[in-house]
């Protein structure tokens, strides 16, 4: 097997310090979830996709399976799929499996151990694929590498990841995304659909506390990476769904008073209070549809399950 080289923007370096603090000197305290994935938590988000209450995972996969026929007509002869947050490059192989004409595989992650996993695994599976996987964090400005295509790009965007950006943010960022494409182009978006509360809530407090765990790697990781000696039982893992928000927070909450000494900058975390740590927001077909076409964006198909639970959007410009 040949060596896969990844491109490594090292998007952490000197970030995740510097946004730890700035995050928690705000009111209310916050950290960007994009800080859950470092080796555990990308590790730990793979389980959470298994357990039985994490819907998302499997109807997505079932989406793209019961339509895989119709989702390859969109790849030309010598096409490239660009992922954004591939994580464990899964569900991409069902796209693999079914679309040869596809030749270039291009995985965008930030955490470095899930895209050296997903890339040697792919490539192993597909030797006649050119796998070019870049370590980045897609919310700030890079450049997308040459591929000398024949055919077209179709990026995918799975997992509801859409759904951690504010509702603004999102269509900042589809169009950021539909900039690099030309006509014949397009990305195709998980979206999680609004649904039961409880459905909902009890997907991000599985029952066997996976959720919990990935949240609370963040105490782990901040632990690791400031030199502190923060325990774990004294914060607690909280979700829930905000109705008015149409979203789903996930927070951290100080179970004691404690005084967070972060390279200096000492932060008082008061007993009760919460670090807000993740936002997934969930829409209506219609929601979305008009936030893609409001900034001029093509919905060009869309398909769901018959829960309405997930839908995949495919767009354009
Ligand atoms: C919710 S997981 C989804 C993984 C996979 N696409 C799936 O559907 O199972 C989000 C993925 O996006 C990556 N990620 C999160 N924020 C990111 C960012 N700002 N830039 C690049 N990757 C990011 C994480 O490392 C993780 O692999």
């Amino acid at each position: 097997m040949s060596e896969i080289k990844i491109i490594d923007m090292k998007p952490e370096t000197g970030e995740f310090k510097k946004e730890i603090i700035e995050g928690l000197k705000k009111n209310p305290k916050e950290i960007n979830p994009k800080f859950f994935y470092d080796e555990k938590g990308s590790m730990l988000f793979e389980k959470i996709t298994e357990t039985k209450e994490y819907y998302p995972t499997r109807t997505e996969r079932k989406i793209l399976e019961d339509n895989i026929g119709e989702i390859c007509t969109y790849f030309k002869e010598g096409s490239a799929l660009f992922e954004y947050g591939s994580g464990g490059s899964k569900k991409t192989q069902i796209i693999l499996n079914h679309c040869k004409q596809i030749k270039a595989y291009v995985p965008m992650d930030i955490s470095i151990s899930a895209l050296q996993y997903s890339s040697h695994n792919i490539a192993a599976m597909y030797p006649s694929l050119n796998v070019v996987p870049m370590c980045v964090d897609y919310t700030k400005p890079f450049k997308i590498p040459f591929l000398d295509l024949e055919g077209n790009i179709i990026a995918i965007f799975l997992g509801s990841s859409i759904g951690n950006f504010e509702p603004e943010t999102t269509s900042r960022f589809l169009q950021t995304c539909t900039e690099m494409l030309g006509p014949e182009d397009g990305v195709l978006v998980g979206v999680d659909l609004k649904k039961d509360k409880q459905v909902l809530e009890k997907a991000y407090n599985d029952s066997e506390s996976i959720t919990a765990e990935f949240n609370l790697n963040l105490i782990d990781r901040i632990n690791r990476e400031f030199r502190l000696n923060l325990d774990k039982s004294d914060f607690k893992h909280v979700a829930f769904y905000n109705e008015k928000k149409g979203r789903i927070e996930m927070h951290i909450e100080a179970g004691r008073d404690i005084i967070l000494d972060l390279d200096g900058n000492k932060i008082l975390l008061k007993k009760g209070e919460r670090i807000h740590t993740e936002n997934s927001y969930k829409y209506d077909i219609d929601e979305f549809t008009s936030l893609a076409v409001k900034n001029h964006l093509k919905v060009r198909k869309i398909w769901k399950d018959n829960n309405n639970y997930f839908a995949l959007f495919l767009i354009g410009i």
